[in-house]
């Protein structure tokens, strides 16, 4: 055994392609002691060797995103750190939050949570503006003052237990101190690594021979994945505490008063967050932070900010993955300059054609970026961008690297014009830019018009199927998907759940595979035989329905019956299935039309009953569980006055109403402000119940705004 030495060159000092090579060999180094260890055999290396290949894969990872590989060890199921914690599920869910890029967007920030609340022309917001920590979010929930768990944010629903390892932070006690400390509750944070603390330790490892971490972030999260506690103990890790989930009560009812409660409780609080009046300090603010930044002895990327009032805060919720009443406002993205080797045309699930610029590997910001996005032909056109031209490339946070421009004047005398190809260079069917009804142009997008024979739209809807939001089955990456689909035993998502049956313990013996990756693989495909039916809707793939709509489908339809048998039996612009679809708030006549439309398709029928035969499609609850509107549709008209309309719907949603636009025979309530017309009169004709603002606040159990 060698590989863990000391002979192994610094992180920093690979190639790409050295990067590349090694990569591929710690992978299947890791899967063999992997198979080795979980298998009957006895392990050939000890734990520290076998964490110290894990360390240098990671760091190598990091330092290369990539490079990351389809049968990467950090994905696969049953690798020993990163499987071994236990899952906890957020009885809160863990936000992100939207981004903000310019004074421009922060001023549309105030302006929208001005209108969703309907505040008067001088009624001041007050917002706290916070440095948004580079690290880690972490969940620590307490107990009567003691702490008892914590956890990762994982994907927001559900994370790991990292309870031993947060325990070893010197800076987070183990009782809070105070009176007015909560019964239970869950304080959120960010937990970091010091640049000073983090060169030390990279400078530790550097002497003993061990990879080197790529950021202090990387650092962060690579010693609270580890199972091994004394490694997390050993590492000077940090926390600021700036949110908080489930809470019994508060203490404060503004974010800063809450704040300095953390603070007294003996949380660490970042001492540079201050309360803002407005836009105006709040810019200010983001300036100052921003000077600050290169001499804070931690990493940070921009400035959060956040409505101080948290009654506010209550009405203005949020939307999909983040709250309303807060934002990230970015630091500028970083920039470079490199040399565009090629541009390579890459093919979607629907068919659309995506130039990626293949670029001469550069560093930005602490990462080696050589892919771009062109996004599409009119841009490269645009931007003139040829084959051989030195181009600015930007990256900000996890966001893909754009090609800025071209830098004139470095251009080769022979490099020719980009001919985008108008033909799929998966499928070689024609690729064309379809006529856009609406706009009367043609889209942006040129298309593959090979459907079902194209190897790539198939190849990307299979990974779009088994991906982290649809089905999320672990060990099915694109590597493997490819290997499947080679030979023949996975052309579509059905030959998933077959594959078993179909190829048995004889997996173990074909190329790349073995007896514990087989089994592996088996074990999660047959861990998703049972699927909430919004992530069965995302996965179909449907164009036009990501994430967000599959989950407003599935909680409109409520059962997978009731979903396919209306989409079965609907017609475009007419009947009853068409109406109770564009009904669905957010379904507008786009979705509608494309749901219609994959349903059309046998083919795609097909695919859906062979799934539905192999699988049980759980219903989604209702948001708002047991709130007296679940499941009611509700439609609002005439003039509001407690709030907003926009209001009034977010708030009939969170409480699991749907929220509908025109009355039909589906409507249970109309909501009846004054100056309503024919709505009513319809509630009316249809023997709909009807109540005033007032009876309609009183029933969900709610105060009038300000009352
Ligand atoms: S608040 C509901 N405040 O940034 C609001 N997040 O890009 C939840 N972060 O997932 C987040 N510093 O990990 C908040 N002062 C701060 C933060 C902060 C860093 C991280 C956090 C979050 C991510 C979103």
């Amino acid at each position: 055994m060698s590989e863990a030495g000391p002979r192994r060159r610094d992180v920093d000092a690979l190639t790409m392609e050295e990067a590349g090579a090694e990569l591929e060999a710690l992978a299947g180094e890791i899967a063999r002691h992997d198979a080795l260890y979980h298998g009957r055999d006895t392990p050939e290396i000890g734990d520290a060797d076998y964490d110290a290949l894990r360390r240098r894969h990671d760091a190598i990872e990091a330092r290369f995103p990539d490079l990351v590989r389809a049968d990467s060890p950090a994905r696969e199921v049953g690798a020993k750190p990163a499987s071994g914690f236990s899952q906890v599920r957020h009885s809160v869910p863990m936000l992100s939050l939207g981004n903000a890029f310019d004074d421009g967007d922060v001023g549309g920030f105030i302006e929208r949570v001005r209108r969703f609340l309907g505040l008067a022309d001088d009624d001041e917001v007050a917002v706290v503006a916070e440095p948004k920590i580079d690290g880690l979010a972490v969940s620590i929930r307490y107990e009567n003052g003691r702490y008892v768990r914590a956890a990762t944010r994982g994907d927001g629903q559900v994370g790991e237990d990292i309870t031993a390892n947060v325990a070893t932070l010197d800076e987070v006690p183990e009782t809070l101190a105070g009176d007015d400390v909560p019964e239970v509750i869950d304080v959120r944070g960010e937990i970091y690594l010091r640049r000073d603390d983090f060169l030390a330790l990279n400078e530790t490892r550097r002497a003993a021979g061990e990879a080197l971490f790529a950021n202090p972030r990387n650092a962060a999260a690579g010693s609270l994945r580890q199972l091994d506690v004394s490694i997390a103990a050993s590492r000077p890790l940090r926390i600021f505490l700036y949110a908080w989930g489930e809470a019994s009560s508060l203490p404060s009812e503004s974010h800063h008063g809450a704040l300095e409660a953390f603070g007294r409780w003996g949380l660490p609080v970042n001492p540079e967050i201050r309360l803002c009046a407005g836009l105006e300090e709040l810019l200010e603010r983001y300036r100052a932070i921003g000077e600050m930044r290169a001499g804070l002895p931690y990493d940070i990327d921009g400035v959060v900010y956040k409505i101080d009032r948290l009654d506010w805060q209550d009405r203005l919720g949020f939307v999909s993955r983040a709250p309303r009443w807060a934002i990230a406002h970015k630091f500028p993205a970083e920039k470079a300059r490199t040399v565009l080797r090629d541009i390579r045309v890459q093919v979607g699930r629907t068919g659309s054609l995506t130039p990626v610029a293949m670029l001469e590997p550069v560093t930005v910001g602490g990462v080696v970026v050589q892919n771009a996005t062109l996004h599409n032909e009119e841009e490269i056109a645009r931007k003139d961008v040829r084959v051989g031209d030195t181009v600015v490339v930007q990256r900000a946070g996890d966001v893909i690297p754009q090609i800025l421009g071209v830098v004139p004047g470095k251009r080769p005398a022979n490099a020719e014009p980009y001919v985008f190809p108008e033909a799929c260079p998966a499928c070689g069917s024609r690729a064309v830019r379809e006529m856009n009804p609406k706009t009367g142009r043609p889209d942006v997008a040129r298309r593959c018009t090979g459907g079902l024979v194209c190897p790539a739209q198939a190849m990307e809807r299979l990974r779009h199927f088994v991906g982290r939001l649809a089905f999320d089955i672990e060990g099915l990456g694109d590597k493997q998907i490819a290997f499947f689909w080679e030979r023949d035993l996975i052309r579509g998502p059905v030959d998933i759940f077959d594959l078993e049956e179909k190829v048995g313990p004889s997996l173990a013996e074909l190329e790349g595979w073995g007896e514990v990756s087989a089994r592996n693989l088996y074990a999660a495909i047959d861990g998703r035989r049972v699927i909430p039916l919004d992530r069965f809707v995302n996965a179909l793939g449907i164009r036009h329905v990501g994430e967000t709509t599959a989950r407003l489908l599935a909680r409109h339809f409520g059962g997978f019956e009731s979903f396919r048998d209306t989409l079965a039996g609907a017609e475009v612009g007419r009947g009853e299935a068409w109406d109770s679809l564009v009904n669905v708030d957010g379904v507008g006549a786009a979705v509608a039309e494309a749901l219609v439309g994959f349903f059309a398709e046998a083919h795609n029928r097909e695919v859906v009953e062979g799934l539905a035969e192999r699988l049980t499609i759980e219903a989604v609850a209702e948001a708002g569980g047991d709130s007296p509107v679940s499941g009611k549709t509700v439609v609002f008209t005439g003039s509001l006055e407690a709030m907003t309309r926009q209001e009034a719907k977010a708030r009939a949603e969170a409480l699991g109403a749907k929220v509908a636009g025109s009355v039909s025979a589906r409507t249970d309530i109309v909501v009846a402000g004054p100056g309503a017309g024919s709505k009513l009169k319809k509630a009316a004709e249809l023997g709909i119940a009807v109540m005033t603002e007032e009876e309609w606040l009183a029933r969900i159990g709610a105060k009038a705004a300000g009352a």
